[in-house]
C-alpha cells in the first residue's frame, strides 16, 4: 500500500458522551497515520468544534502516554447545529478548507449518522464505536463498556458491604441511556437480587416486592436492586416503593458520570488501539462510509448505511439465567 495511499491529511474527532478508551483510539489513529506518512489533525469538541474550525496538529509526540488515560484529549460535545443540513454542509466546507480528505469519528450511532451526512458532501469517513452503553447495533462491543462495567461493579461491591452490615436494600441506578446491557451485567457480576432494565417488562409487585420477600424467606438479609436509567419508573420511586411495601430500610445510589471516568481497562485499551489502526488503514486504502466493528472476537468493517439499519437485542438468555440462579427457579428457563 505504501505508494498507493489515498488520503493525505485526515482529521480525528470524539463525539457524544466520552468513554474510557477514547484516548487510546486517538493515539492509534494518529500513530498509524504518521507511520503511513498521512498528516493528522485533531478536531476539538467534536462536530461543534469542526463547525468552528477548531483543530490542533497531532503527531506521535502529542499522543504520547495517553493510552491509559480516561476522558478524551480532544474534548467532546453533542452538536444540534451540525445535525442541520446547513451545519453539515458548513462542516464539510471546513474539512476542505483544512485540507482534510478523511475523518475518523469516534463515538456512537448519533455520531455515525453525522458522519454519513458529511460523507454525502464528499468527505471520506470511518467510524469507531465508543460508548459505555454498548448499545451500538453493528458491533458486539463498544469501547468503554468493559471499564464502565468494572467501575460500576466496584462501586456496587462497596455498597453491598455496607448494605450487608445494616441489613438494608440497596437500589443502584446505572447508566445506559435506553439500553440495559450495563445494568444487566453489573447485576449479574454483583449477585443482585433484582435487575430492572428497559428491555424486560416487569410487574413491580410480582417481580420486585414478591422476589425480595422470597429472598428474605430464603435467608437473605440484604438486597441489591440494579436499575437501568432507561426504565420508565424513576429509581427513587422504586426505592421508596420497596421501603413502603417491604418495610426494609432502603437506600438509593445513582452512580451517574463516575461510570464514564477513569483509565480504560485492558480490553478497552486493546480494542481501541486495533480500531484506531484499522480505521486509518481503511481510509488509506481509499475506503469511506465504514464502521470498524467487532463481531465476536474479530474486527470487521461494515458500511455505515448497513450499520445504522442493524438491530441487536439484549441477551435475553443472560437475563433468564440471572433470574433462575438468583431464585433457584427453573420455570423461568422454559
Ligand atoms: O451515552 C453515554 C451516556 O453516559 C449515557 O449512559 C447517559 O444516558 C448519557 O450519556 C449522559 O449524558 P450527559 O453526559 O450528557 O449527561
Amino acid at each position: 500500500m505504501a505508494n498507493n495511499i489515498k488520503v493525505k491529511r485526515i482529521g480525528v474527532l470524539t463525539s457524544g458522551g466520552d468513554a474510557p478508551g477514547m484516548n487510546a483510539a486517538i493515539r492509534a489513529t494518529v500513530r498509524t497515520a504518521q507511520c503511513l506518512g498521512i498528516e493528522c489533525v485533531g478536531i476539538l469538541h467534536g462536530y461543534a468544534g469542526l463547525l468552528k474550525g477548531k483543530f490542533i496538529p497531532l503527531d506521535d509526540k502529542s499522543v504520547k502516554g495517553i493510552t491509559g488515560r480516561g476522558g478524551t484529549m480532544l474534548y467532546t460535545a453533542r452538536s444540534k447545529e451540525f445535525a442541520t443540513a446547513e451545519g453539515t454542509k458548513r462542516a464539510a466546507d471546513t474539512c476542505r478548507h483544512l485540507g482534510i480528505d478523511g475523518l475518523v469519528v469516534i463515538g456512537g450511532d448519533g455520531s455515525f449518522r453525522g458522519a454519513l451526512d458529511l460523507s454525502k458532501h464528499g468527505i471520506k469517513v470511518v467510524g469507531i464505536p465508543c460508548t459505555i452503553d454498548n448499545d451500538i447495533s453493528c458491533t458486539t462491543y463498544s469501547i468503554g463498556y468493559d471499564t464502565a462495567c468494572n467501575t460500576a461493579v466496584e462501586a456496587v461491591d462497596r455498597l453491598n458491604d455496607t448494605m450487608q452490615s445494616h441489613e438494608r436494600c440497596s437500589v443502584v441506578e446505572v447508566m445506559g441511556r435506553h439500553a440495559g446491557h450495563l445494568a444487566l451485567n453489573v447485576g449479574i457480576a454483583t449477585g443482585a437480587t433484582i435487575i430492572l432494565i428497559p428491555e424486560m417488562k416487569y410487574d413491580f409487585k410480582r417481580d420486585v416486592v414478591e422476589r425480595i420477600r422470597k429472598a428474605r424467606l430464603a435467608g437473605r438479609n440484604n438486597f441489591g436492586v440494579i436499575v437501568a436509567e432507561g426504565i420508565e419508573a424513576k429509581a427513587y420511586e422504586i426505592a421508596k416503593a420497596i421501603q413502603e411495601e417491604t418495610g426494609i430500610d432502603t437506600r438509593l445510589t445513582q452512580l451517574g458520570h463516575v461510570q464514564r471516568g477513569g483509565g480504560p481497562q485492558v480490553r478497552d485499551r486493546v480494542v481501541a488501539t486495533n480500531m484506531g489502526y484499522l480505521a486509518v488503514m481503511s481510509l488509506a486504502a481509499g475506503e469511506s462510509n465504514k464502521i470498524i466493528a467487532m463481531c465476536g472476537d474479530n474486527f470487521v468493517s461494515i458500511d455505515i448505511d448497513e450499520a445504522l439499519n442493524m438491530t441487536r437485542d439484549l441477551d435475553a438468555e443472560s437475563y433468564k439465567m440471572f433470574t433462575a440462579l438468583t431464585f433457584m427457579d427453573k420455570d423461568v428457563l422454559f
